[in-house]
Formats: C-alpha cells, sequence, structure tokens
C-alpha cells in the first residue's frame, strides 16, 4: 500500500486535535470524516481541508477509499464502530480507553485477529519521543532494574452535566479517561499486575471524581498512581530503578523531557520534543505497520492493551462502577 488512507469517525475534540497533525505523517493521507450529522462533518472538512464528509458512520466505513478508521468517539461508542470497520476489512486505530469494558475491548481484539486486519489502542503517549528514550535507558540498565513507578494525572475539569467526563452512559470517570495514562505507563515499565487496589471519590452521577490505584507487578515492582478531574496537578511521573531514576517530565502523558539521576552522577537532561501536537507519532507507526501488512504494533501491542483494561476494570470494580458498551444498531 503507498499511501494509507484515513478517515476519522467522530468530529469531536480529539479528531480535531489530531487532524493538523496528519502533515507530520509519512506515507498517510487523511481523506474523511465521518460524524452522526452531515452538517457538522461537512463544517469540519471544511476546516480542516478533507476531500470527503459522511453523514453517517456506516457510509464511511463502506467507503472502499478507506484503508483505516481512526475511531475518536466516546469509550463506550468504541467497540461497535471498531467492529464494524473491522468486518469491512479496515484497519483501525481506536482511541484511550480502547473500549468502555474488558469484553468489549476482547470482542474488538478476537475480531481483528480473525479478520487479519491491523488494530491498535490509540496510546499515543508510547510513541513519543522522550517516552522512547525513557524507555531506552531503562533497556539499557542505566537506573538498574525498575521495580517501582510513581504517577499523577489531575486535569482540573468544571462539572457540567451531559459532557461524557462525568456522564455513566458514555463512559465518564477518571479511571478510563486519566487512569489508562497512568496504568499504561506503569504496565510497560514494570510488566504485567499481580494485585490492585483502588480508592475514589464519586461524582453524584455515579462515576469517579478522583482515583487511588496502586498496584503490584507480576515481577515485583510496585506502581502507585492518582488521578482526578477536581483539582489541577503537575502531571509528574517517576520510574524509580535500583541504581537511579527517571523523571518523565510533567506532564508526563506527553512530554518533552526526561531527567535521568543515578548516584554519584550529574542528573542527565535528554530532550526529545515531539512533532506537531504529539499526535503524529501513534499515526506515523500506524501507517507504517498497515503498509507493511501488519496487524499490530509491538510498541502498544493488544495483549498490553487488554491487560491494561483488565486493570481498570479491575479499579472501576473496586469503586462498585460497571460500564456498559453501546449498541450502535446502523452499525449492527
Ligand atoms: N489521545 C488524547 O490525547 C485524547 C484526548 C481527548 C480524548 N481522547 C479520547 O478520544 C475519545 C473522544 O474524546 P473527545 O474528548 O474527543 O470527546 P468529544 O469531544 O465528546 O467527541 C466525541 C465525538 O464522538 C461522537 N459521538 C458518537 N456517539 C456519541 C454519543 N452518544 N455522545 C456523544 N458523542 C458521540 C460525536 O461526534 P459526531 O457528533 O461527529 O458523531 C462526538 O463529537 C475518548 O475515548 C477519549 O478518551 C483522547
Amino acid at each position: 500500500m503507498s499511501t494509507v488512507r484515513w478517515g476519522i469517525v467522530g468530529a469531536g475534540s480529539i479528531a480535531g486535535s489530531v487532524a493538523g497533525d496528519f502533515q507530520f505523517v509519512p506515507g498517510a493521507s487523511l481523506v474523511g470524516i465521518a460524524s452522526r450529522s452531515q452538517h457538522k462533518a461537512d463544517v469540519f472538512a471544511a476546516h480542516h481541508g478533507i476531500p470527503a464528509a459522511y453523514g453517517s458512520y456506516r457510509e464511511m466505513i463502506s467507503d472502499p477509499e478507506i484503508d483505516a478508521v481512526y475511531i475518536a468517539t466516546p469509550h463506550p461508542q468504541h467497540r461497535d464502530v471498531a467492529l464494524a470497520a473491522i468486518a469491512a476489512g479496515k484497519a483501525v486505530m481506536v482511541e484511550k480507553a480502547f473500549a468502555a469494558t474488558l469484553d468489549g475491548a476482547r470482542q474488538i481484539v478476537d475480531a481483528a485477529q480473525a479478520r487479519g486486519v491491523f488494530a491498535m489502542e490509540a496510546m499515543w503517549t508510547r510513541f513519543l519521543p522522550a517516552v522512547a528514550a525513557a524507555r531506552e535507558v531503562v533497556a539499557w540498565g542505566r537506573i538498574g532494574d525498575a521495580i517501582a513507578v510513581q504517577g499523577d494525572l489531575y486535569a482540573f475539569r468544571e462539572y457540567e452535566a451531559g459532557n461524557r467526563l462525568f456522564e455513566a452512559k458514555l463512559g465518564g470517570g477518571a479511571i478510563l479517561d486519566l487512569g489508562v495514562y497512568l496504568v499504561n505507563m506503569a504496565q510497560m515499565f514494570l510488566g504485567d499486575v499481580k494485585s490492585v487496589e483502588c480508592v475514589t471519590r464519586l461524582y453524584p452521577t455515579g462515576v469517579e471524581k478522583a482515583s487511588a490505584i496502586t498496584l503490584s507487578h507480576v515481577g515485583e515492582g510496585l506502581s502507585s498512581l492518582s488521578c482526578g478531574f477536581d483539582g489541577p496537578g503537575p502531571g509528574r511521573m517517576i520510574v524509580v530503578g535500583t541504581k537511579g531514576w527517571i523523571e518523565i517530565e510533567p506532564r508526563f502523558h506527553h512530554p518533552s523531557v526526561i531527567t535521568v539521576h543515578r548516584a554519584g552522577v550529574l542528573p542527565r537532561i535528554i530532550e526529545a520534543a515531539p512533532s506537531g501536537r504529539g499526535y503524529s507519532h501513534e499515526f506515523a507507526e500506524a501507517t507504517k505497520r498497515i503498509s507493511e501488512g501488519a496487524t499490530e504494533s509491538p510498541t502498544m501491542p493488544l495483549s498490553d492493551t487488554l491487560e491494561v483494561m483488565r486493570v481498570l476494570e479491575e479499579c472501576l470494580r473496586d469503586s462498585g462502577i460497571q460500564h456498559v458498551d453501546a449498541t450502535l444498531p446502523d452499525l449492527r
């Protein structure tokens, strides 16, 4: 495949942020936007210079001119959109959290594997140059064995009825929106998880304002993580090793700088800024893999996505919350 032709599903906030980064993605072209409203799709397409605007998700998914679909709806709508796109033979990149439930995530993975198409969680953080540098520092043993991850992701959001962040039926709450970044990084540095403890503060809508999560990893690592919408925070992350530590400078989910600290050595600052707003790197990876005919990315493998979803679901269970993946009759 010479150029991978991408279409976006859902003309919302992240779709608008991502669209401008396609200019930095080699071998990719953003050719379609699908909305539930033709007018909204037309406005989005005109604003971002996208040639095709579709007034239904089904219409774009059925179009043979689209190779790959980026799914930017609320989490509960990810599953049915992904299943329809996969059934049409399209590659899919699905926003975090991958689905509203572990079962929904498994359905997407199983369908992609059965159909032999590419699927990946749009976990942009993993592809950012500064995070890649932190992984290399750990892999080279510069901080010894990684044994702990500490991180916070507080992002103040004014409560607003109907906003997806605060509504149970739209998969709202801090765990799937912010906790996903923390658990993803902890799993990336320390591996799979043995035990989960999570405590939360809730909104009257029954979704989490804030959560504190403690993980014990299979390889003996420990993570302490916290996230919330009800106050601002620095967005710090530290990876502790047996011979030093790495600070992933705030905000850790889209860093430009890491600092490596080792006993007896001056701290080493590594600067590695992303291109554009930072979304081009995940699209560059997906585009390259799709062109090669691969079905997943080794940087964000589907097994890691499922492990993170399993942990998030345990956190939600500890908080008394059970999300549901939405059924979208138009796509069935
Ligand atoms: N990677 C990142 O940095 C990042 C940042 C923010 C969000 N995200 C993820 O991206 C996804 C979308 O988040 P967002 O902030 O862009 O949300 P948003 O602004 O609310 O946009 C979501 C879009 O999904 C579509 N949609 C489909 N069914 C819907 C429903 N029942 N209710 C509301 N909207 C519906 C709508 O588009 P149409 O009306 O056009 O159909 C809507 O504009 C989430 O999974 C989120 O976690 C990722």
